[in-house]
């Protein structure tokens, strides 16, 4: 049975804001907090709405994490990798929770929301004091309240997983770069894949609360937008508000915002309209996250991407003429079930046909309840292996070669600060969303400015500022 979306009630919140000042004032609070963030964009931003609820609730970030009172662990379970990761970590904290019983550790995010998980965590993780989903996160309140009171376990992971929270305060990472969630969810199913299973059913904010928001963030002297969702070109078909998300990109270009971008985009519904929109409009980056999976039209139809390589082919030739120097990036997948040699290489081709900026590559890994973890194929975990290296140096050089050939461009770069390598110089972001490093005064930082390249790395650009 397909859930109920749920708009939760202003009053909810409010009532939620109520709890929040309860554990303000409470004696026996936690005053400090840590969040470990494993995940997406989405993830990083849902951490961004926990971190506001605990700053309101009157709790200051820890630097150290074996040092603060409240540790949340805000899972992924996109692959198996990630979920060991962020068990081992949460078991590792354990330890430290031996010689600091006080500390309170949190673990919530989509990891959580997989079935059963609740049982899972009453039972064998008893040092756990804190569990939720991804669709009660709102509640961190009244759940913080609850445990502090109590002095007991909360674990709440119930079935609730297609709301949409307005007004949740927000504790933002940088003052120059903001996300903005768009959509939440997604209704796609692609048969490996197990975000519709813990995010729930698709589900849009409503135009005006997007556009307020980036309004609010542009009084606040935000420079660049990311506006978020699993598949934002399904933006809107879920209401009745008739907004598409190229009018809605549209909408929010107009805000004052300097650099607009999104992700992500599923190549099924990518619109003319919404190539039209980028192509016009100076304000959204020349860039698109663009993920093909593999270039196999057997496995695309078995991963449910409702898409060939011919149609995917079609929408980059479209995008480059419209943009000749759009950036393109994607995600790619090797050893689906029975992928065999030849199919492997139609994504090597493809790969070498598009030539993308960057690629980020997996190896399958099965998820319980998807419907690709019961196809028959399983790949030898060593071919896979020799397979993702062969996919990766062949993009490596690719990449290389677009770098190089970037070389005499004048770029515009919104500027981050200093370089990790060298203190001396800035680091930041180009249209195409590729790291250039340049030699400029710190006042730089926060502003756009234009660089000339003068050389390329295996992945950032080397320039000189422009005056
Ligand atoms: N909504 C986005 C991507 C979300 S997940 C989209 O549709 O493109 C990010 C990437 O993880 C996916 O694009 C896919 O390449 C990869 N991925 C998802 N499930 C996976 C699995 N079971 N094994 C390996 N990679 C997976
Ligand atoms: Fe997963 Fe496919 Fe949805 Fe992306 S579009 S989140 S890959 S089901
Ligand atoms: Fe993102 Fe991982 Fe969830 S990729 S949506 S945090 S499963």
């Amino acid at each position: 049975m397909r859930e109920e979306i749920k708009r939760i009630p202003s009053e909810e919140i409010a009532r939620q804001r109520d709890f929040a000042r309860q554990v303000r004032f409470h004696p026996d609070r936690p005053r400090t907090y840590y969040i470990v963030t494993y995940g997406c964009q989405m993830n990083a931003h849902d951490s961004e709405k926990l971190a506001g609820m605990l700053e309101e609730m009157g709790l200051t970030e820890s630097a150290d994490r074996t040092q603060a009172d409240l540790v949340l662990h805000n899972t992924c379970c996109i692959r198996d990798n990630a979920e060991r990761k962020a068990l081992g970590n949460v078991t590792w904290l354990k330890e430290v929770k031996k010689e600091r019983p006080e500390m309170l550790i949190g673990v919530c995010g989509c990891m959580i929301q997989q079935a059963e998980m609740a049982q899972k965590i009453l039972k064998q993780y008893p040092f756990i004091d804190l569990a939720f989903g991804t669709g009660n996160l709102y509640r961190l309140p009244e759940y913080l309240l609850e445990a502090v009171e109590n002095k007991d376990r909360v674990v709440r992971v119930d079935s609730e997983a297609s709301t949409v929270p307005e007004g949740l305060p927000v504790h933002r990472e940088s003052a120059i770069k903001a996300y903005i969630t768009v959509m939440y969810g997604c209704n796609n199913y692609c048969s490996y894949c197990i975000v519709p299973y813990v995010r729930g059913r698709e589900r849009s904010r409503l135009a005006d609360d997007i556009v307020r928001e980036a309004e609010g963030l542009v009084a606040s002297g935000v420079k660049e937008i990311m506006l978020l969702g699993q598949n934002v070109n399904s933006y809107g078909l879920d209401s009745d508000e008739g907004v598409s998300f190229a009018q809605l990109l549209h909408r929010v270009s107009q805000t004052g915002i300097e650099r607009l971008r999104f992700m992500t985009s599923h190549p099924k519904d990518l619109s003319d309209a919404l190539i039209d929109e980028m192509a016009h409009n100076p304000v959204i980056a020349p860039h698109l996250h663009l993920p093909v999976q593999s270039g196999s039209n057997r496995i695309l139809h078995d991963m449910n991407r409702r898409y060939t390589r011919e149609h995917y082919l079609q929408r980059v030739a479209a995008l480059r003429s419209a943009m000749p120097d759009i950036g393109l990036t994607t995600d790619l997948i090797v050893a689906f079930p029975g992928e065999t040699e030849q199919e492997f290489m139609d994504t090597v081709s493809l790969v070498e046909e598009v030539r993308y900026d960057s690629a980020y590559t997996f190896i399958y890994s099965p998820r319980k309840g998807t419907r690709a973890a019961d196809m028959p194929g399983r790949i030898d975990p060593a071919v896979a292996s020799e397979r993702i290296e062969r996919l990766i140096a062949a993009q490596e050089r690719i990449t290389g070669e677009v770098l190089a050939s970037m070389k005499g461009q004048t770029v515009r770069v919104l500027v981050e600060g200093a370089s990790r390598r060298r203190a001396a110089q800035l680091t930041g972001k180009s249209g195409r969303n590729i790291n250039v490093n340049f030699d400029g005064s710190k006042d730089d930082a926060g502003t756009f400015v234009n660089v000339r390249i003068t050389g390329a790395g295996s992945n950032t650009l080397r320039g000189e500022k422009e005056d």
